[in-house]
Parts: C-alpha cells; structure tokens; sequence
C-alpha cells in the first residue's frame, strides 16, 4: 500500500520567482503559500471556496487557493498581492483602495484586488453594475461595498491597471 503522506517535488513560479518545494498531496495551495513561503497577504476564511479571501491568480485567472492543491500549481505561475506592488510603490488598485477608504479591516482586500485586477483586465470600463458583479465572489464585512466599487472605477478611469 502506498504512504498517503509520502511528499511529492513541486516546482513552481510565485510572483515571477521559481520555487522548488516538496509537498504532502494533501497540501492546500493557500497553506504552502502562507506557511510554506511566508507569504501571508493571502488570507483563508471560510476553506470551502465561498468568501474569495484566499484569492490568487494562477497563470492569470484567478483561483480559490483554498480549493486547490499545492501540487495542482506544479509548473504553473502564482501571483499573490505581495507580487502586485510594494510599499514604495503601490499598484494603482491598491493606491485606489487607499484613497476612497475601501478597506478596513483589510481581510478580504488582498482577494478583492486580485479579483478586481482581473475583472479590469477582462473589461477596462466596467460600469457599476459589472464592477458589482466582477466582485461579487468576493465577501466583504466591514464596508457595505460603496467604497470598493467606487476604488475599482477610480482604478478603471484615472490609471492604467497592468
Ligand atoms: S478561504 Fe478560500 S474561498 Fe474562503
Ligand atoms: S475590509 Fe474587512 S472584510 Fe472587507
């Protein structure tokens, strides 16, 4: 009978950096992000795929990094929000979130940004309603959503969303 523990080789990109990694099967995508890499601006809420927290692109499209395997990403590239913009210089989505205060607690603006990106990349226009409806995997509990939408048409109008 095979080990179900026995750890498998993964080599992928994250953030344009390439990592080799031995895994357990089992392993989530988000724990091998935040545990394994350290790279904790990936957030997990629910772990069943509903609250869009742990959002991440792979190979530009976003994923629920909950709902998928560590091994699932061997070969393919990652980006989180720490490859999106430093504290120097914020990606303009982040500088528009700053600016029309769509965040508090800040929990869900990591997944909320990816899926913003990705929504303005499909659609560099969206009207209220689209911007609503791009985000709408993404939960928030602290700001009524005005405000974020409002970041997102800001993002889309004033600067160049790359
Ligand atoms: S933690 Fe993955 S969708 Fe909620
Ligand atoms: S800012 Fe707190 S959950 Fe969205």
């Amino acid at each position: 009978m095979s080990d179900q523990t026995e750890k498998i080789p993964i080599a992928l990109v994250v953030n344009g950096r390439r990592h080799l990694a031995t895994v357990e099967p089992r392993r989530s995508l988000v724990d091998f992000l935040r545990h394994d890499l350290g790279l904790v601006g990936t957030h997990v809420g629910c772990e069943h795929g509903v609250c869009g927290a742990c959002t991440v692109m792979l190979n530009g499209r976003t994923v629920r990094s909950c709902l998928l395997f560590a091994a699932q990403a061997d070969g393919e590239e990652v980006l989180t929000i720490e490859g999106l913009g430093t504290d120097e210089a914020l990606h303009p989505l982040q500088q528009a979130f700053q600016r029309h205060h769509a965040l508090q607690c800040g929990f869900c603006t990591p997944g909320m940004i990816l899926a913003a990106l990705e929504l303005l990349r499909d659609n560099p226009d969206p009207t209220d309603e689209e911007i609503r409806a791009g985000l709408g995997g993404n939960l928030c509990m602290c700001t009524g959503y005005v405000n974020i939408v409002r970041a997102v048409r800001a993002a889309a109008r004033g600067e160049k969303v790359k």
